[in-house]
């Protein structure tokens, strides 16, 4: 009994299943699986695409293929690993209809979650989360025999962080998913990688299933990838820009189609391709953001050193429809949970594949990155007198970006712990994250709101641009601090404002420090 259907390598792509897929799909010239921003059919075509699908595989989903020539293409999901991305993921599933659980060791999240609690701040999910607890669709467990039982479609999203002593991506958690989820496997199924994950991580999990799953069960694996942005996590997985299937066979596809029918008959474009252009897609996304990024930074490097101003270069750069505005704002630089590990996991897997050189200029992106965050405890140092010893600091901002709690290599946190070092006393305001962020960096005080934070400060540095500091009132505050000396280390605050109101400012990408006007 052929345990795993692999369609999908270079040989069956080129079998002689290729025309007829492609004529039957209308697909443009390349392969059978590439299929350029299709629109979604309606359940007739669906059924039409199930039949082909059925003739051009080597395996089937029998009860998918029955929901949907029922004209139905509500799915049984599981999604494995509740963090930032796998719970909204959950969430929005059950959202679209689907019937779903989520699925996580860690008890006490899934205790959170099937209360209706979500166990992070992310805009839109709380509601949502009830909503679709309430309803009986979207339940939680921690167990992976659970999920092998209930579900069809296994979304993997667990995290895949940066090894400790390496630059790759520790992937344990990924094996240890397959490893719990395949041998207990009572129904066919397709396994759906969303983890960002080194290319060619693919084939060896298909092979470690193909292993591990009971006999007379068929379990395909497809990589589906996640592009995400926290604080806009929901909005991206219900309206995503585009929608990416790595699949083996058609079958799959269909499959992956029945998941996200609704996405796909609002327009979504939905690319498909093999496994590694899928596994790739992600992390050339990433090291192309990361990239623009850290362009935008040495170029603020270089304003500083002529005199020139970074904002406005963005601004004029940014109105060239070739190279955009967004991603192109200077400041302390990228820090959260995936530009920098997974740019440095990029390099480690190209140096495998003899192609390092291709992207060695990422490691350049991250040292410029690195250096942004010590080029602002310098800028600070300065506007502070050329000392940080016995001064009080109050820093606004402790989450890697604004609206998330997320505090996974924050830059504001992570100058915030260097000043201290250099002997500040540092007290650190964040509207979300201060839970996280003292978990971290428990030598740090946090208080519960900006003007705390200001109370007896010499310096105050903005390091994470939540809307709340936009709106803060320099003349307010002037009263507050011992010494009215603002730095922007995001390049937004209304800087004319706070020096109209008394205060030497500092930005990044500036020339000067600039006096209070008088
Ligand atoms: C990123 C990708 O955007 C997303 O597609 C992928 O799925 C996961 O990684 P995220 O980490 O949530 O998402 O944050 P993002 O909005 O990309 O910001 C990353 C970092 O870059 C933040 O620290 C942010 O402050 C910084 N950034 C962003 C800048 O410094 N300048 C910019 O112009 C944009």
């Amino acid at each position: 009994m052929t345990k795993f259907s692999v369609l999908g390598s270079r040989a069956a792509q080129k079998g002689s299943t290729k025309p007829r897929a492609r004529r039957a799909w209308g697909a443009p010239a390349r392969d059978v699986y590439t299929i350029k921003s299709t629109r979604s059919r309606r359940p007739a075509c669906f059924r039409t695409r199930l039949r082909l699908a059925r003739r051009v595989s080597g395996h089937t989903y029998a009860s998918l293929m029955k929901y949907a020539e029922e004209g139905r293409v509500d799915v049984r999901i599981s999604v494995i690993g509740t963090g930032y991305l796998g719970a909204v993921h959950a969430v929005c599933m059950a959202e679209l209809g689907h019937e779903v659980l989520g699925v996580d060791n860690d008890a006490r999240k899934i205790a959170a979650l099937t209360e209706g609690r979500a166990p992070f701040y992310e805009p839109g999910l709380a509601d949502m989360l009830v909503a679709n607890v309430n309803s009986g669709r979207l339940r939680f467990s921690t167990s992976l025999a659970d999920a092998a039982t209930f579900a069809e479609v296994h979304f993997v999203c667990v995290g895949t962080p940066q090894l400790q002593d390496s630059l790759k991506a520790d992937l344990s958690s990924l094996y240890a998913v397959i490893d719990g989820l395949a041998p207990h496997l009572t129904r066919d199924c397709l396994i759906v990688g969303k983890s960002t994950v080194p290319v060619g991580t693919a084939p060896t999990l298909a092979a470690r299933i193909a292993a591990l799953v009971p006999d007379g069960i068929t379990a395909g694996l497809a990589w589906n990838p996640e592009f995400l942005r926290e604080g806009f996590a929901v909005e991206d997985t219900l309206h995503p820009d585009r929608l990416v299937a790595g699949v083996t066979s058609a079958a799959d596809d269909v499959v992956l189609r029945a998941v996200y029918a609704q996405l796909l008959e609002a327009g979504t474009p939905y690319i498909v391709t093999d496994l590694a252009t899928a596994e790739l897609a992600k992390v050339a996304a990433n090291a192309f953001l990361a990239t623009k990024i850290s362009f935008i930074n040495a170029m603020s490097n270089v304003c500083e050193a002529a005199g020139a101003d970074v904002v406005t270069l963005a601004d004029v750069l940014g109105h060239d429809g070739r190279i955009g505005r967004r991603f192109l704002s200077a400041g302390l630089g990228f820090g959260g949970g995936c530009l920098g590990k997974d740019i440095r996991a990029f390099m480690a897997r190209a140096a495998e594949l003899g192609v390092a050189g291709s992207v060695q200029f990422l490691q350049q992106v991250d040292a410029i990155n690195t250096a942004r965050r010590m080029r602002a405890v310098g800028l600070a140092r300065e506007l502070a007198g050329g000392s940080f010893a016995d001064v009080n600091v109050a820093v606004l901002g402790a989450a890697f970006k604004p609206e998330t709690d997320d505090v996974r290599d924050s830059p504001a946190l992570h100058v915030a712990a260097v000043i201290r070092s250099e002997g500040a006393v540092v007290r650190v305001h964040d509207p979300k994250a201060i839970d996280n962020a003292r978990a971290v960096y428990p030598e740090l005080e946090f208080v519960d709101g900006p003007s705390k934070a200001c109370e007896g400060a010499d310096i105050v540095l903005h390091l994470t641009e939540w809307d709340e500091y936009l709106e803060l009132n320099p003349a307010a505050l002037l009263h507050l601090v011992r010494s009215p000396r603002i730095f922007d280390g995001r390049n937004v605050l209304p800087l004319d404002k706070w020096q109209e109101a008394g205060w030497t400012v500092r930005s990044m990408g500036a020339a000067n420090i600039t006096e209070p006007q008088t």
